[in-house]
């Protein structure tokens, strides 16, 4: 018999993923693990455990052997369906929250903080719902609209919502078809599907195993930021704030594209890497 010790070391993975693997696998927190190293793990467990193991040494993405990822400290379930939310996805959140606040104090003149009382927001493609769950938590007196094409994505996003208590409504639809009519929005969102066709990258890493209409737009990566930029103005308030994640090596063209839709304030943020990787606006 097998120890989480000998599992550990034998099963050729870093040790904080065999960690999390054992963990879901025992059904035991990670204290619980450290202080019981060198205890015999029952013959079907340690057997699941080196299944999933040799899965990993594959490459199948941590996230989706156990079932969910952490955004902004909330645990999302993730499945083959959605993207997997992204630390970088986290600078989003915090340009959007920034920009309901700023609006809502234009709103409410003479508050200190707006926390955005009264704002609306858009979060176009929202795969887990990680944007739009993470901006309905932190001001829950936004208004959260989430569209997606992907019927599965919604699915998935709805049930991380109900789960972790956002109000959120959902659409189905390409980008602004899904909405209904009436309503224009303080501020829209969206990590849009934004890697060339011809990008190696797309056959590397986790990438390989996430949903392909998540990833590229099938041709330059630009075709979902201009449709969501150009689209934008008849979707926005005035004053209003887009705010788009990108590849590194696209800020230049957003920035281009953003100022020709007529927005102005059009800055771009660096991510944790300190790559351009956020681009926003306002009209
Ligand atoms: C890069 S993922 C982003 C997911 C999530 N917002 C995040 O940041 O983790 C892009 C999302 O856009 C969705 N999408 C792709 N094409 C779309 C379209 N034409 N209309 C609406 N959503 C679309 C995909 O299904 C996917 O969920």
């Amino acid at each position: 018999m097998q120890t989480a010790q000998s599992l550990t070391s034998i099963s050729g993975l870093p040790r904080l993923e065999a960690r999390m693997l054992l963990e879901m696998v025992l059904g035991k927190p990670r204290e619980w693990l450290l202080a019981h190293d060198t205890d015999l793990i029952a013959p079907d467990a340690a057997a699941q455990f080196l299944t999933l193991a040799a899965q990993r040494r594959q490459g199948t993405p941590m996230a989706h052997l156990v079932g969910h990822r952490e955004f902004m400290g909330h645990r999302l379930r993730v499945s083959a369906d959605v993207l997997i939310p992204r630390p970088e996805t986290e600078l989003l959140v915090e340009m959007a929250l920034q920009s309901l606040d700023d609006s809502a104090v234009r709103f409410l003149p003479g508050t200190a903080s707006g926390n955005g009382a009264g704002c609306s927001l858009l979060d176009l493609g929202t795969g887990s719902g990680a944007v739009a769950i993470s901006v309905a938590l932190a001001r829950p007196s936004v208004r959260v609209v989430a569209t997606d094409l992907s019927q599965t994505a919604l699915v998935l996003a709805q049930k991380n919502a109900q789960q972790l208590e956002a109000r959120i409504q959902f659409w189905r639809g390409n980008w602004y078809e899904a909405l209904p009519p009436e309503g224009r929005f303080d501020v829209i969102v969206s990590n849009p599907p934004y890697i060339a066709l011809n990008d190696p990258h797309l056959s590397q890493g986790d990438l390989r195993f996430e949903p392909v209409g998540a990833l590229t737009d099938g041709a330059d990566g630009l075709t979902a930021l201009r449709h969501i930029i150009s689209g934008a103005p008849q979707h926005l308030t005035a004053g209003g704030w887009l705010w788009l994640e990108h590849g590194y090596e696209q800020g230049e063209e957003v920035t281009q594209l953003l100022l020709k839709a007529g927005f102005n304030a059009v800055q771009t943020k660096q991510d944790l890497a300190g790559l351009p990787r956020i681009t926003g606006g306002s009209l």
